[in-house]
Protein backbone atom coordinates (compact mmCIF):
# COMPACT_ATOMS: atom_id res chain seq x y z
CA UNK A 1 0.00 0.00 0.00
CA UNK A 2 1.54 3.35 -1.46
CA UNK A 3 2.29 6.04 1.91
CA UNK A 4 -0.47 8.42 0.65
CA UNK A 5 -3.18 5.43 0.97
CA UNK A 6 -1.19 4.54 4.62
CA UNK A 7 -1.57 8.04 5.83
CA UNK A 8 -5.59 8.50 5.02
CA UNK A 9 -6.47 4.99 6.57
CA UNK A 10 -4.34 6.15 9.98
CA UNK A 11 -6.31 9.50 9.17
CA UNK A 12 -9.92 8.25 8.60
CA UNK A 13 -9.92 5.43 10.80
CA UNK A 14 -10.20 7.20 13.90
CA UNK A 15 -13.41 8.86 12.52
CA UNK A 16 -16.99 7.33 12.67
CA UNK A 17 -18.48 6.17 9.47
CA UNK A 18 -20.86 8.64 8.67
CA UNK A 19 -17.72 11.35 9.08
CA UNK A 20 -15.68 9.18 6.61
CA UNK A 21 -18.74 9.07 4.17
CA UNK A 22 -19.81 12.47 4.58
CA UNK A 23 -16.31 13.72 3.58
CA UNK A 24 -16.26 11.62 0.63
CA UNK A 25 -19.67 12.03 -0.83
CA UNK A 26 -19.09 15.62 -0.31
CA UNK A 27 -15.32 15.68 -1.79
CA UNK A 28 -16.28 12.89 -4.28
CA UNK A 29 -19.97 14.67 -5.46
CA UNK A 30 -21.24 12.47 -8.36
CA UNK A 31 -18.15 10.52 -8.53
CA UNK A 32 -19.03 8.02 -5.67
CA UNK A 33 -21.46 5.21 -5.55
CA UNK A 34 -22.00 2.31 -3.40
CA UNK A 35 -22.67 -0.98 -4.76
CA UNK A 36 -25.89 -2.96 -3.09
CA UNK A 37 -26.37 -6.70 -3.02
CA UNK A 38 -28.93 -6.19 -0.49
CA UNK A 39 -27.00 -7.60 2.67
CA UNK A 40 -27.43 -6.34 5.86
CA UNK A 41 -23.79 -4.40 5.95
CA UNK A 42 -24.91 -2.78 2.48
CA UNK A 43 -28.79 -2.22 3.67
CA UNK A 44 -26.86 -0.07 7.04
CA UNK A 45 -24.79 2.16 4.27
CA UNK A 46 -27.62 2.49 2.20
CA UNK A 47 -29.71 4.28 5.40
CA UNK A 48 -26.39 6.30 6.22
CA UNK A 49 -26.06 7.31 2.45
CA UNK A 50 -29.88 8.54 1.73
CA UNK A 51 -29.17 10.14 5.58
CA UNK A 52 -26.11 12.16 4.78
CA UNK A 53 -27.21 12.90 0.60
CA UNK A 54 -30.62 11.75 -0.42
CA UNK A 55 -29.63 12.22 -4.34
CA UNK A 56 -26.19 9.76 -3.15
CA UNK A 57 -25.71 6.79 -5.92
CA UNK A 58 -26.52 3.32 -5.16
CA UNK A 59 -25.92 1.09 -7.51
CA UNK A 60 -26.77 -3.04 -7.50
CA UNK A 61 -26.00 -5.95 -10.39
CA UNK A 62 -29.30 -7.99 -10.48
CA UNK A 63 -27.52 -11.49 -11.87
CA UNK A 64 -31.00 -12.41 -12.91
CA UNK A 65 -30.54 -15.54 -10.19
CA UNK A 66 -31.12 -13.86 -7.30
CA UNK A 67 -33.46 -15.12 -4.63
CA UNK A 68 -37.01 -13.75 -4.73
CA UNK A 69 -36.43 -12.56 -1.11
CA UNK A 70 -33.92 -9.99 -2.58
CA UNK A 71 -35.67 -8.57 -5.05
CA UNK A 72 -38.74 -8.12 -2.53
CA UNK A 73 -35.88 -5.91 -0.60
CA UNK A 74 -34.98 -3.87 -3.74
CA UNK A 75 -38.46 -2.87 -3.67
CA UNK A 76 -39.55 -2.05 -0.20
CA UNK A 77 -35.62 -0.13 0.17
CA UNK A 78 -36.94 2.19 -2.89
CA UNK A 79 -40.10 2.80 -1.45
CA UNK A 80 -39.14 3.25 2.03
CA UNK A 81 -36.22 5.60 1.45
CA UNK A 82 -37.79 6.93 -1.93
CA UNK A 83 -35.05 6.11 -3.92
CA UNK A 84 -34.64 4.64 -7.16
CA UNK A 85 -31.12 1.95 -6.76
CA UNK A 86 -29.39 1.30 -10.65
CA UNK A 87 -29.65 -1.83 -11.63
CA UNK A 88 -26.92 -3.17 -14.02
CA UNK A 89 -27.95 -6.32 -15.59
CA UNK A 90 -25.66 -8.71 -17.73
CA UNK A 91 -25.58 -8.66 -21.31
CA UNK A 92 -27.97 -11.01 -22.87
CA UNK A 93 -26.26 -12.21 -25.23
CA UNK A 94 -23.55 -13.30 -23.09
CA UNK A 95 -25.71 -15.22 -20.89
CA UNK A 96 -26.99 -16.99 -23.84
CA UNK A 97 -23.77 -17.69 -24.91
CA UNK A 98 -22.68 -18.83 -21.64
CA UNK A 99 -25.68 -21.30 -21.12
CA UNK A 100 -24.54 -23.24 -24.39
CA UNK A 101 -21.43 -23.88 -23.12
CA UNK A 102 -22.17 -24.89 -19.67
CA UNK A 103 -25.90 -25.24 -19.23
CA UNK A 104 -28.31 -23.56 -16.79
CA UNK A 105 -26.36 -24.53 -13.73
CA UNK A 106 -23.05 -25.04 -14.87
CA UNK A 107 -21.34 -23.50 -12.11
CA UNK A 108 -21.63 -26.45 -9.99
CA UNK A 109 -19.75 -28.77 -12.35
CA UNK A 110 -16.49 -26.92 -11.98
CA UNK A 111 -14.70 -23.48 -10.68
CA UNK A 112 -13.67 -22.39 -13.47
CA UNK A 113 -17.18 -22.85 -14.88
CA UNK A 114 -18.86 -20.81 -12.05
CA UNK A 115 -15.98 -18.15 -11.88
CA UNK A 116 -17.21 -17.63 -15.54
CA UNK A 117 -20.59 -17.12 -14.84
CA UNK A 118 -20.14 -14.77 -11.90
CA UNK A 119 -17.75 -12.74 -14.68
CA UNK A 120 -20.70 -12.47 -17.06
CA UNK A 121 -23.11 -11.89 -14.55
CA UNK A 122 -21.48 -9.83 -12.07
CA UNK A 123 -17.99 -8.83 -12.98
CA UNK A 124 -18.81 -7.36 -16.39
CA UNK A 125 -22.16 -5.31 -15.28
CA UNK A 126 -19.86 -3.99 -12.39
CA UNK A 127 -17.23 -2.75 -14.84
CA UNK A 128 -20.12 -0.92 -16.30
CA UNK A 129 -21.45 0.60 -13.19
CA UNK A 130 -17.90 1.80 -11.75
CA UNK A 131 -17.27 3.44 -15.61
CA UNK A 132 -16.83 6.79 -14.45
CA UNK A 133 -16.52 6.69 -11.10
CA UNK A 134 -14.03 7.94 -8.66
CA UNK A 135 -14.71 6.04 -5.79
CA UNK A 136 -16.27 2.51 -4.76
CA UNK A 137 -18.68 2.17 -1.53
CA UNK A 138 -18.53 -1.38 -0.19
CA UNK A 139 -20.33 -3.48 2.52
CA UNK A 140 -17.28 -5.50 3.35
CA UNK A 141 -16.29 -6.32 6.42
CA UNK A 142 -12.83 -7.40 7.56
CA UNK A 143 -14.44 -10.95 10.08
CA UNK A 144 -16.82 -11.96 7.01
CA UNK A 145 -13.73 -14.31 5.71
CA UNK A 146 -10.13 -15.20 5.88
CA UNK A 147 -9.94 -13.59 2.42
CA UNK A 148 -10.78 -10.35 3.78
CA UNK A 149 -8.71 -10.02 6.37
CA UNK A 150 -5.94 -7.77 5.58
CA UNK A 151 -8.60 -5.61 3.83
CA UNK A 152 -8.50 -1.89 4.49
CA UNK A 153 -11.38 1.06 5.30
CA UNK A 154 -9.56 2.89 2.58
CA UNK A 155 -7.56 0.66 -0.85
CA UNK A 156 -6.69 1.76 -4.28
CA UNK A 157 -8.23 -0.91 -6.26
CA UNK A 158 -5.79 -1.76 -9.77
CA UNK A 159 -8.33 -3.83 -11.21
CA UNK A 160 -10.84 -0.92 -11.67
CA UNK A 161 -8.29 1.81 -11.79
CA UNK A 162 -10.33 4.13 -8.52
CA UNK A 163 -10.82 4.23 -4.80
CA UNK A 164 -12.38 1.70 -2.80
CA UNK A 165 -13.94 2.31 0.32
CA UNK A 166 -14.99 0.32 2.66
CA UNK A 167 -16.57 2.03 5.80
CA UNK A 168 -17.62 -0.91 7.56
CA UNK A 169 -14.35 -2.86 7.03
CA UNK A 170 -14.09 -2.70 11.24
CA UNK A 171 -17.64 -3.23 12.45
CA UNK A 172 -18.53 -6.72 13.82
CA UNK A 173 -21.69 -8.57 13.01
CA UNK A 174 -23.37 -7.49 16.10
CA UNK A 175 -22.89 -4.04 15.64
CA UNK A 176 -24.22 -4.42 12.02
CA UNK A 177 -27.20 -6.16 13.99
CA UNK A 178 -27.60 -3.06 16.27
CA UNK A 179 -27.40 -0.23 13.93
CA UNK A 180 -30.48 -2.73 11.76
CA UNK A 181 -32.73 -2.68 14.50
CA UNK A 182 -31.96 0.66 16.37
CA UNK A 183 -32.41 2.44 12.85
CA UNK A 184 -35.41 0.23 12.15
CA UNK A 185 -33.63 -0.47 8.31
CA UNK A 186 -35.50 -3.09 6.67
CA UNK A 187 -33.57 -6.82 5.53
CA UNK A 188 -33.80 -9.72 3.85
CA UNK A 189 -36.03 -11.90 5.56
CA UNK A 190 -33.44 -14.51 4.89
CA UNK A 191 -31.07 -13.54 7.40
CA UNK A 192 -33.63 -15.27 9.82
CA UNK A 193 -33.56 -18.10 8.13
CA UNK A 194 -29.92 -18.86 8.84
CA UNK A 195 -28.67 -16.80 5.76
CA UNK A 196 -25.99 -14.48 7.15
CA UNK A 197 -24.64 -14.15 3.36
CA UNK A 198 -26.89 -13.51 0.49
CA UNK A 199 -25.87 -14.19 -3.41
CA UNK A 200 -27.65 -15.87 -5.91
CA UNK A 201 -30.27 -18.09 -4.87
CA UNK A 202 -28.64 -21.66 -6.33
CA UNK A 203 -24.69 -20.63 -4.81
CA UNK A 204 -26.51 -19.72 -1.28
CA UNK A 205 -27.43 -22.02 1.65
CA UNK A 206 -28.24 -21.32 4.90
CA UNK A 207 -25.68 -22.12 7.43
CA UNK A 208 -25.31 -24.19 10.71
CA UNK A 209 -24.70 -22.98 14.25
CA UNK A 210 -20.84 -22.53 14.59
CA UNK A 211 -20.30 -22.44 10.63
CA UNK A 212 -18.13 -19.89 9.00
CA UNK A 213 -20.12 -17.04 7.95
CA UNK A 214 -19.35 -17.26 3.82
CA UNK A 215 -19.92 -21.50 4.51
CA UNK A 216 -23.66 -20.83 2.83
CA UNK A 217 -21.88 -19.25 -0.48
CA UNK A 218 -20.70 -21.58 -3.11
CA UNK A 219 -20.40 -24.36 -0.59
CA UNK A 220 -19.85 -27.35 -2.52
CA UNK A 221 -16.03 -25.44 -3.62
CA UNK A 222 -13.12 -25.02 -1.35
CA UNK A 223 -12.66 -22.01 0.64
CA UNK A 224 -9.65 -20.85 -1.06
CA UNK A 225 -12.02 -20.44 -3.95
CA UNK A 226 -15.05 -18.59 -2.43
CA UNK A 227 -14.90 -15.00 -4.21
CA UNK A 228 -16.97 -14.18 -6.89
CA UNK A 229 -13.60 -11.79 -8.15
CA UNK A 230 -15.68 -8.72 -7.47
CA UNK A 231 -13.08 -8.26 -4.81
CA UNK A 232 -9.90 -9.67 -6.08
CA UNK A 233 -7.54 -7.59 -7.31
CA UNK A 234 -6.39 -5.01 -5.07
CA UNK A 235 -3.19 -3.08 -4.49
S1 LIG B 1 -19.30 -11.52 -2.96
O1 LIG B 1 -18.08 -11.08 -3.66
O2 LIG B 1 -19.13 -12.71 -2.14
O3 LIG B 1 -20.48 -11.58 -3.84
P1 LIG B 1 -20.48 -10.26 -0.71
O4 LIG B 1 -21.81 -10.84 -1.00
O5 LIG B 1 -19.75 -10.72 0.51
O6 LIG B 1 -19.51 -10.33 -1.98
O7 LIG B 1 -20.63 -8.69 -0.66
C1 LIG B 1 -19.53 -7.83 -0.41
C2 LIG B 1 -19.79 -6.49 -1.05
O8 LIG B 1 -19.71 -6.62 -2.47
C3 LIG B 1 -21.17 -5.94 -0.79
O9 LIG B 1 -21.21 -5.22 0.44
C4 LIG B 1 -21.39 -5.05 -1.98
O10 LIG B 1 -20.76 -3.80 -1.81
C5 LIG B 1 -20.67 -5.82 -3.10
N1 LIG B 1 -21.61 -6.70 -3.83
C6 LIG B 1 -21.70 -8.04 -3.76
N2 LIG B 1 -22.68 -8.51 -4.57
C7 LIG B 1 -23.23 -7.42 -5.15
C8 LIG B 1 -24.31 -7.21 -6.07
N3 LIG B 1 -25.02 -8.23 -6.57
N4 LIG B 1 -24.60 -5.94 -6.44
C9 LIG B 1 -23.88 -4.90 -5.96
N5 LIG B 1 -22.87 -5.03 -5.08
C10 LIG B 1 -22.55 -6.27 -4.68
FE1 LIG C 1 -23.57 -17.55 -11.45
FE2 LIG C 1 -23.68 -18.54 -8.96
FE3 LIG C 1 -21.89 -16.61 -9.62
FE4 LIG C 1 -24.51 -16.10 -9.41
S1 LIG C 1 -23.11 -16.70 -7.76
S2 LIG C 1 -23.18 -15.36 -11.00
S3 LIG C 1 -25.42 -17.99 -10.30
S4 LIG C 1 -21.98 -18.74 -10.37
Amino acid sequence: MSKRFELLNTWFEKEDVETVLSHFLKTYHGKIALSSSYGAEDQVLTDMLVKIDPMAKIFSLDTGRLPEETYALMEQTNRKYRIKVDVYHPDATEVEALYKVQGINGFRDSVENRKECCYVRKIKPLRRALEGLDVWITGLRRSQSPTRETMRLIEWDEANGLIKLNPLIEWDEKKVWDYIKENKVPYNVLHDQGYPSIGCAPCTRAICEGEDLRAGRWWWENPEHKECGLHLNRS
